[in-house]
């Protein structure tokens, strides 16, 4: 199974309205053609795994995308074995309590990427996820 990783930032910042809709929409194209991974999204930037059979057809689709630019890939390669169950999406919104029910939701805190980025997944992809995670938070000025 193929897996690709990249990074981009939006062409603008995204409100929670945004990023909630976007998750609905990727989160059912994603279903049903069974690609799996992690999307993140902190301060108009952006990273995500993907992995599956038709990651390819995605990535040209998120690539020709317009609502983000420089979007450079990290890493590609494949895996034995799907690293993700499902496909799920993090950001920090304002009222973290509105979207506990939002199906493939989580909030973008240490502990929430600590028991996502397991030792299963690809070593490059561990590092970059959580590198991402750690300059975000470095630089917010909130949590
Ligand atoms: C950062 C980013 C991540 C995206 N991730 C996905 C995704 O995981 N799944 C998906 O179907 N579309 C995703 N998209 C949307 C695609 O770029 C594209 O709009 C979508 O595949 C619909 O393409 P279509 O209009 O050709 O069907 C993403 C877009 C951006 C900017």
């Amino acid at each position: 199974m193929d897996y690709i990783i990249y990074a981009s930032t939006a062409v603008a910042l995204l409100s929670d309205n945004e990023l909630r809709d976007r998750l609905e929409s990727y989160r059912t194209a994603n279903l049903e053609h069974g690609i799996t991974g992690l999307l993140m999204y902190h301060d108009g930037n952006w990273i995500q795994y993907i992995e599956g059979n038709a990651v390819d057809q995605l990535y040209e689709n998120i690539r020709a995308d317009i609502s983000h630019k420089g979007v450079i890939t990290l890493d590609k390669g494949g895996v034995s074995d799907r690293v993700f169950p499902d496909w799920s999406m993090g950001y920090q919104p304002e009222n973290p309590e509105d979207h506990q029910t939002v199906t493939a939701f989580f909030d973008l805190n240490k502990a929430e990427i600590d028991r996502r980025l397991t030792r299963e997944m690809p070593r490059s992809v561990r590092i970059l996820m959580s590198g991402f995670y750690r300059l975000g938070s470095r630089f917010a000025n909130r949590r």
